[in-house]
């Protein structure tokens, strides 16, 4: 997993007040909790001591208490006390776990993956998504990397097959473009699907004629949205788990209806048709090998794959930035 990125790993929801939550993100345990003030910690769910998991403990003030031998761990990873030495010596400082910076940003926890914390960048989100939506959410694991997935989400070309009786319809199999533009670490791309006549061709990117294009983002290195309109949205974070599994957190955002039962009807509605595609995805995903990409992999892209081929070039050039 590229360093020194922020990765959405959780939604809030899944860390209530009071809890102390074990999970596995980016290949590791974790252990997460909220603080007095609603602040989320994140800590390595594996205890300096002799191993046991500290998820399996005890919350104690803001603190976690392994449930082993009962050494207290900040929210630093630094333990605070050992209770067999006595709660009046303090531990030396080699006592600790890895701890990571974490953010929570529209109903989902980041978290900042590197060795140095002081390098940190500013987190950053579909500002537009932020105003007026309402959303569902739906999640499901899929048993592979996470670049499988969001390069899913980024496949212009697949529409036609996989999703030819949904989203797909039309036999649209010639693919216009895609424009692609980076801001930053947003890619946004723009394209057209137009049916073959057995006498046109795919267009390059400058060729697109008019203005009128589908339009899909993302945010390196994993939260993709789909710009159905201006007023609805497809949305997905594609969470690590490791390298051979991933857990979609799928949103269906529109600012449409804001009467309550018509809203949540659309929202509930939206989440179904959603599950549908991406079932469909999935069938086809799930046979990918291998089951990761990188950059130079040596598939054979193609024009319409232009998406793709830059989510792989930016991801290695995240890399090397880190060497
Ligand atoms: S294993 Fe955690 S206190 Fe001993
Ligand atoms: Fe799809």
């Amino acid at each position: 997993m590229v360093k020194d990125l922020w990765y959405a790993i959780l939604s809030s929801n899944e860390v209530p007040k009071n809890k102390l939550v074990g999970v596995i993100r980016m290949g590791v345990k974790l252990a997460f909790w909220r603080d007095q003030s609603g602040q989320v910690n994140c800590i390595e769910d594996k205890c300096c001591h002799r191993g046991a998991s500290l998820s399996s403990g005890k919350l104690v003030d803001n603190h976690v208490q392994c449930p082993f031998h009962g050494f207290i761990y900040d929210g630093s990873g630094k333990v605070k006390v050992i209770p067999a030495n006595g709660k009046s010596q303090e531990p030396a400082d080699t006592y600790r776990v890895t701890s990571y910076l974490v953010q929570e940003e529209q109903g989902l926890i980041f978290i900042w993956w590197s060795d140095q914390k002081e390098k940190v960048t500013p987190l950053e989100f579909f500002e537009d998504l932020k105003q007026d939506f309402y959303y569902s959410q739906f999640q499901r694991v899929w048993d592979t990397h996470f670049t499988r997935c969001i390069e899913n989400q980024m496949d212009v070309v697949h529409v036609p097959f996989v999703h030819h009786n949904t989203i797909g319809k039309g036999n649209k199999t010639i693919v216009y473009g895609p424009k692609v533009k980076w801001e930053n670490r947003k890619l946004t791309w723009y394209v057209m699907n137009v049916e073959d006549t057995g006498k046109n061709k795919a267009k390059s990117a400058s060729e697109m004629p008019g203005e009128d294009y589908f339009s899909l983002q993302i945010i390196m290195p994993n939260i993709w949205q789909n710009i159905i309109t201006e007023k609805l949205r497809v949305f997905a974070a594609f969470a690590p788990i490791d390298d051979e599994h991933t857990m979609i957190y799928l949103r269906y955002y529109q600012s449409f209806m804001k009467v309550w039962g018509i809203r949540h009807f659309i929202l509930w509605a939206g989440a179904q048709f959603s599950k549908v595609i991406l079932n469909q995805d999935h069938r086809v995903v799930m046979t990918q090998i291998p089951k990761y990409t990188y950059a130079k992999m040596g598939e054979k892209l193609i024009p319409g794959d232009r998406p793709i081929a830059e989510f792989r070039r930016k991801m290695e050039q995240l890399n090397k930035e880190k060497e």
